[in-house]
């Protein structure tokens, strides 16, 4: 038996969809478990280009059974639509695609009150992906959600729609928006609920049965360490919780249970969305257009800055992290010299990550070392030993700084672009 988890060491879109597109073959079981279709995790194999918002990245091996645990909110619309690209795809479902019925539901009203909360914010909104998530996580911790599982009894949820649809009405009112009308929500999510029913399923005495029979487990975390709740850059986060301990609350599995930990880290980093980017480049035209991207799930610009050691090794703490997959290597080939973040000052004090709020962090200088690039172009190199010598070193100095090995690097999209060490 063994139990990895993945996850996102900076602001998300690190290539945990690759990563897990890469690894799941070895694996019986592939489980997303926080976060919801704010996630966007692309993958490029044999079967196209997605870009997946819920469903496991582990679903093109036909021998892997994928979990959408507890801790993921779902809006049934994008599952549905999702499933179906898959299934036109190529890709079989049925018994391999499993929703936990604790998991919660995006509702109409959580997706028009993140929109007018955002709105309301102005200049100081968070920059969601306006899908609901944080709407939606707070119904859960304050007792208003609406659980896949209430779906069973008609009456439980007709009664608990009813009563959001009360409350929520009044202050979509108040922010200037239409109430919304109880028929056609309940009409239009029961009939998500019949399509989605064959999938829902407890999960728990799945895991523990898999856990006790020695099957493999691979958990596949949404997002990045510095949009976690609590430890992100917060007011600038997301809704769930990112770091290693989600797998325990939104699976239900045991920390003693997990074996390694491998961190997911971009050779650079982005952002989308607002808040503080310490390493962001704003006075280099050519930087700022090779490192900006496209998002995956809302299509905005994410920011782009050079590699913050800082951030990495917050996260590799954090998590207990065993082994870096150090993605995109290939487009640094662009630059003559590459930056690394080696460190903050702040108030011509040296500062860490954890020693900042979000507004701090906003205000640090970073120190930076400059590395020569190689200049050549990398993408068909599959053997770390044909990488140029600057890339190698490149790759050992962010070794060195965060003081985890790195275990992969990745020169291209597609599922054999990867070099293991
Ligand atoms: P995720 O949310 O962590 O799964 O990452 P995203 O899919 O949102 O963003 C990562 C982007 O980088 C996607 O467009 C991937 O196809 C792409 N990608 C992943 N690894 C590499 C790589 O090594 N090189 C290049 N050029 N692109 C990559
Ligand atoms: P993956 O799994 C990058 C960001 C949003 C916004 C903040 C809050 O693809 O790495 P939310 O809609 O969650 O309330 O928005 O979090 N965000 C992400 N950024 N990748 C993601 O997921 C993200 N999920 C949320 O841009 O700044
Ligand atoms: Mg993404």
């Amino acid at each position: 038996m063994s139990v990895r988890i993945v996850l996102g060491t900076q602001w998300g879109d690190e290539g945990k969809g690759k990563a897990i597109d890469t690894f799941a073959g070895d694996y019986d079981y592939v489980a997303r478990y926080n976060g919801g279709n704010n996630a966007g995790h692309t993958i490029v194999n044999e079967y196209g280009i997605f870009k997946i918002h819920l469903t496991p990245s582990g679903v093109f091996y036909p021998n892997v059974t994928c979990l959408v645990g507890g801790g993921v909110v779902m809006d049934p619309a994008v599952m549905l639509d999702e499933m179906k690209s898959l299934v036109d795809a190529g890709i079989v479902l049925k018994d391999r695609l499993l929703i936990s019925p604790r998991s919660h539901v995006i509702m109409p009203y959580h997706k028009v009150l993140d929109g007018l909360y955002e709105d309301a914010k102005g200049k100081g909104a968070t920059g969601t992906t306006r899908r609901g998530i944080g709407p939606t996580f707070a119904d859960k911790v304050s007792y208003n959600g609406i659980r896949w599982g209430d779906f069973a009894d008609s009456e439980i949820f007709a009664s608990r729609l009813k009563m959001q649809l009360t409350l929520k009405n009044k202050i979509i009112i108040a922010l200037g928006g239409s109430a919304l009308a109880f028929d056609a929500i309940y009409d239009e999510y029961m009939g998500y609920y019949e399509e989605l029913k064959p999938y829902i399923r407890e999960l728990f005495p799945i895991v523990h049965d898999g856990l006790k029979n020695g099957k493999n487990f691979l958990l596949e975390q949404a997002m990045g360490t510095c949009l976690d709740t609590d430890w992100g850059t917060y007011p600038f986060v997301t809704g769930s919780t990112t770091i290693a301990s989600a797998a325990t609350t939104g699976l239900g599995i045991p920390p003693q249970a997990i074996d390694e930990v491998v961190g997911i880290a971009k050779a650079y980093t982005t952002r989308v969305g607002g808040g503080p980017l310490p390493t962001e480049i704003f006075d280099d035209e050519f930087a700022i257009e090779t490192l900006s991207e496209v998002a995956a799930t809302t299509g905005r610009i994410r920011r782009g800055g050079w590699f913050d050691v800082e951030v990495v090794r917050f996260a590799s703490m954090i998590s207990g992290i065993n082994q870096i997959f150090l993605t995109k290597l290939d487009i640094l080939s662009a630059f003559d010299e590459i930056k690394i973040c080696t460190g903050y000052e702040l108030d011509g004090k040296s500062v860490h990550y954890y020693d900042l709020d979000s507004y701090q962090l906003g205000r640090v200088t970073p120190i930076y070392e400059t590395l020569p690039g190689w200049r050549v172009d990398i993408r068909d190199i599959r053997e770390y030993a044909d990488l140029p010598p600057e890339a190698q070193a490149y790759v050992e100095r962010v070794e060195e700084l965060v003081g985890v090995k790195v275990g992969w690097v990745t020169n291209g999209p597609e599922r054999e672009a990867i070099i293991p060490r």
